[in-house]
């Protein structure tokens, strides 16, 4: 129980990776808030989280409208006290849509840019002062290897917004360490997501990514718990500001 007594909010936590971290987090004893554009996903991942005896709301939550974040922080107060928790997750990825910087879209950009970095800014806005009347917190922001490396090439939008994480992520550790919240980027790898069921169909694009991962297979969503539970924890109390990859050696090539 390594998040006893802590209540976290997970964006996107309805499917993939952040359905997986809900249901770690509540297993380590948060009370978690699902905030989830997907009703269907988000009110099976908070039954399953009481089926297996935890706590769990779902809040309806498109991460770029500011008044649903906002209350989806509210929400997490009114039941549960306060917030300890934002594992920042929620992102799109446009597959047929995002493109070279040429060939994109304002559209695709404008949407993918609101959603994958402005949504994880108005999260982190509207938690922060929850955690600042708590005494601290930590917020766990979700990047990508393709926000380090141009290792999606097509992808100018995913990439560029990704991207702004991890900028985010160090200008907030340094302006709330003395507040006591810690922020911190996890970055994930290729991993098998609804997100990329569509892109890594493509056998050539699997095989590429297997090819090019040290530990030769693609991620599962379970893969990134972990890290997230100890990003999460005190257990990483000394960390604020880091980029923690989760990607089978991805980057370390
Ligand atoms: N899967 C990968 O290979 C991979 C690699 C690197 C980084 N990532 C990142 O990991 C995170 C999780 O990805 P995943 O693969 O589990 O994705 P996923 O598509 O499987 O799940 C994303 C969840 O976010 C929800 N969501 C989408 N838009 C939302 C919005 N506007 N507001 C609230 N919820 C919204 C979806 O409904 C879904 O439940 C994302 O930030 C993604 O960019 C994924």
């Amino acid at each position: 129980m390594r998040l006893q007594n802590k209540v976290a909010i997970v964006t996107g936590g309805g499917a993939g990776m952040g359905l997986a971290v809900s249901l770690a987090y509540a297993r380590e004893g948060a009370a978690v808030v699902v905030a989830e554009i997907n009703r269907a996903n988000g009110e099976s991942a908070v039954q399953a989280i009481w089926d297996a005896g935890g706590q769990a709301i779902f809040t309806p939550t498109d991460v770029a409208d500011s008044k649903q974040v906002a209350g989806a922080v509210d929400a997490a107060v009114d039941a549960f006290g306060g917030v300890d928790i934002l594992y920042a997750n929620a992102a799109v990825q446009l597959v047929g849509q995002d493109a070279r910087a040429h060939e994109l879209s304002e559209e695709a950009w404008d949407r993918t840019h609101r959603i994958n970095i402005r949504g994880v800014w108005l999260c982190a806005k509207y938690v922060i002062p929850a955690m600042l009347d708590r005494g601290g917190g930590s917020i766990v922001n979700v990047a990508s290897p393709t926000g380090l490396l141009g290792c999606a090439p097509g992808f100018t939008a995913y990439s560029s917004a990704k991207g702004a994480v991890y900028g985010l992520t160090r200008v907030m550790a340094a302006d709330y360490a003395r507040d006591k919240i810690r922020v911190n980027a996890l970055i994930p790898g290729a991993t098998e997501t609804p997100l990329t069921r569509e892109l890594f169909a493509d056998d050539e694009t699997r095989n590429g990514l297997i090819a090019a991962t040290p530990l030769g297979r693609l991620g599962q969503a379970e893969d990134v718990v972990g890290l997230a539970v100890f990003l999460a924890s005190d257990e990483s109390a000394y960390c604020t500001g880091g980029f923690f990859p989760v990607d089978g050696g991805l980057t370390a090539i």
